[in-house]
C-alpha cells in the first residue's frame, strides 16, 4: 500500500512548497516527447458487436461527427471584454471574490482594471489547457487504438481519435483567432499527461484520461457553457461536449467489465492513480502560470487559495461532479476498505457520489443530431 508521500510526492496534499516544485521548465520547446511503454495488441477476433454498448457508442459516434471549420460561424466578431463581463456578471472579482476580502491579499487594492486583466490572463489561460488537454486526450486515444484488446473498443478509439483532433483544432483556431494566444501547458497538467502515457498497463489510459482528464474537463465545459453568452464559443463548446460526453461513456463501459475481474490489490491501484489524477487536476486550477504572468506573488494567493474551505471554491468542487459518481460505478471508491471515498472527503468532493454517470447520460448530449433534426424539420 503506497503511502501519499509515493503516490503524489508528498505527505501533506496542501504543501505548496512541493505544489510548486512542479513547474514547467520548458516553456520554450516546441516538441516534448514521453516514453509510450506498451505493447500494440492485434486482435483476430473481429466479431462486431461482442460488446453492444460500445458498438452502440461506435455508431453514435460514425453519425455525430462534425466539421470544425464549416459548423461553427467563425466569422462571428468576438469581443474578449464583452465576453468576460457577461460571464462575470456584477461581480467583477469573478472566483477569486473570497479571495479579495483576506488578510493580506494581493488583490485588496484591486479596481476593475486590474480584476478585467485578470479575468482576461485566467480565461486564456484556462482555455489554453483545455487546449493542451485536447492533445493530452488525442495522444491517450491513439495508444488505446493499439493497446486495447476488443475490436469493438477498437473501432470506437478511432473515432475518438478523430474527435480529438478536431478539438485540438477548434480550441487552438479560438485563442489564435479570437483572443491573444496560448499559454504554455500547466506543470501539474503536463505531469498528468505524462503519468498517464508513460503507463503500460491499457486499462490506466482510459482511467487517466476519459474518467479523470475528460470527466473534469465534461463538467468544466458544461460550467463554462452556462455562464458564456458569447454565440461563437457557446457553439463551440456544446459541439465538444456532445463528443466529450461520449468519451467519458467510453471509458465507464469499458472499465466496467475489465474492473469485474480485478483482485483488490489490482483495484488499489487503480484508486491511487485516481487520486493521484485528482490532486494533479486540483493543483492545476491553482493557475500558478496567470500569477507569475501578472507579477502576482504566488506564494501568497496560492496559499490563500489552499485556505478557503472546499464548500466555497464552487468552481473547483463542481469540476469534480462527473469524476466521483463515474468512480463510484466503476466500484473505485468502495474498494480496499473505502481508501479512495476518504481520500475524495479529504479534498472536498465526495457530495457528488450520487450524481447521474455518464455511461447513461451521454445520450441527452448529443447537439449534433438535435441541430440536425430541428434543420431538416425547419425544411
Ligand atoms: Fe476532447
Ligand atoms: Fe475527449
Amino acid at each position: 500500500m503506497a503511502s501519499d508521500q509515493e503516490i503524489i510526492g508528498r505527505a501533506d496534499v496542501n504543501d505548496l512548497e512541493a505544489i510548486l516544485a512542479i513547474s514547467n521548465q520548458d516553456v520554450n520547446e516546441t516538441i516534448h516527447s514521453v516514453q509510450d511503454n506498451a505493447k500494440a495488441i492485434f486482435t483476430w477476433d473481429y466479431e462486431k458487436g461482442a460488446r453492444p454498448a460500445l458498438n452502440k457508442l461506435y455508431e453514435k459516434a460514425k453519425n455525430s461527427q462534425w466539421n470544425g471549420e464549416t459548423d461553427l460561424d467563425w466569422s462571428i466578431e468576438v469581443d474578449p471584454t464583452a465576453m468576460l463581463m457577461g460571464m462575470q456578471g456584477s461581480n467583477n472579482a469573478g472566483p477569486f471574490l473570497a479571495l479579495a476580502e483576506m488578510e493580506g491579499s494581493p488583490f485588496k487594492n484591486f479596481g476593475d482594471k486590474e480584476w478585467e486583466e485578470l479575468g482576461m490572463e485566467s480565461m486564456n489561460w484556462r482555455l489554453s489547457q483545455f487546449m493542451h488537454g485536447e492533445q493530452g486526450a488525442l495522444i491517450c486515444t491513439a495508444k488505446i487504438v493499439e493497446t486495447v484488446p476488443w475490436i469493438d473498443a477498437k473501432y470506437y478509439a478511432s473515432t475518438q481519435v478523430m474527435d480529438e483532433a478536431r478539438h485540438v483544432e477548434v480550441f487552438a483556431k479560438y485563442l489564435d483567432e479570437k483572443l491573444t494566444g496560448y499559454y504554455p501547458i500547466n506543470a501539474h497538467l503536463k505531469l498528468l499527461l505524462d503519468d498517464i502515457i508513460e503507463d503500460s498497463r491499457w486499462d490506466m489510459t482510459y482511467l487517466g484520461m476519459q474518467i479523470m482528464v475528460e470527466g473534469l474537463a465534461l463538467a468544466a465545459f458544461g460550467f463554462m457553457y452556462q455562464i458564456v453568452d458569447e454565440p461563437l464559443l457557446k457553439q463551440l463548446l456544446r459541439y465538444v461536449m456532445s463528443d466529450e460526453a461520449r468519451h467519458v461513456a467510453f471509458g465507464v463501459l469499458s472499465l466496467k467489465e475489465y474492473y469485474a475481474e480485478l483482485s483488490d490489490a489490482e483495484l488499489r491501484e487503480r484508486q491511487e492513480f485516481a487520486f493521484e489524477a485528482a490532486v494533479r487536476m486540483r493543483d492545476r486550477f491553482l493557475q500558478q502560470e496567470v500569477w507569475d504572468r501578472m507579477g502576482i506573488d504566488k506564494r501568497k494567493v496560492m496559499h490563500m487559495m489552499l485556505q478557503v474551505p472546499p464548500e466555497e471554491m464552487i468552481f473547483q468542487q463542481m469540476l469534480f461532479s462527473k469524476i466521483v459518481p463515474n468512480c463510484k460505478k466503476l466500484g473505485l471508491l468502495d474498494a480496499s476498505g473505502g481508501w479512495l471515498r476518504k481520500k475524495f472527503e479529504e479534498i472536498g468532493v465526495i457530495q457528488f457520489e450520487d450524481w447521474v454517470d455518464t455511461g447513461e447520460e451521454y445520450l441527452t448530449f448529443d447537439a449534433v443530431t438535435q441541430d440536425r433534426e430541428a434543420a431538416a424539420a425547419a425544411g
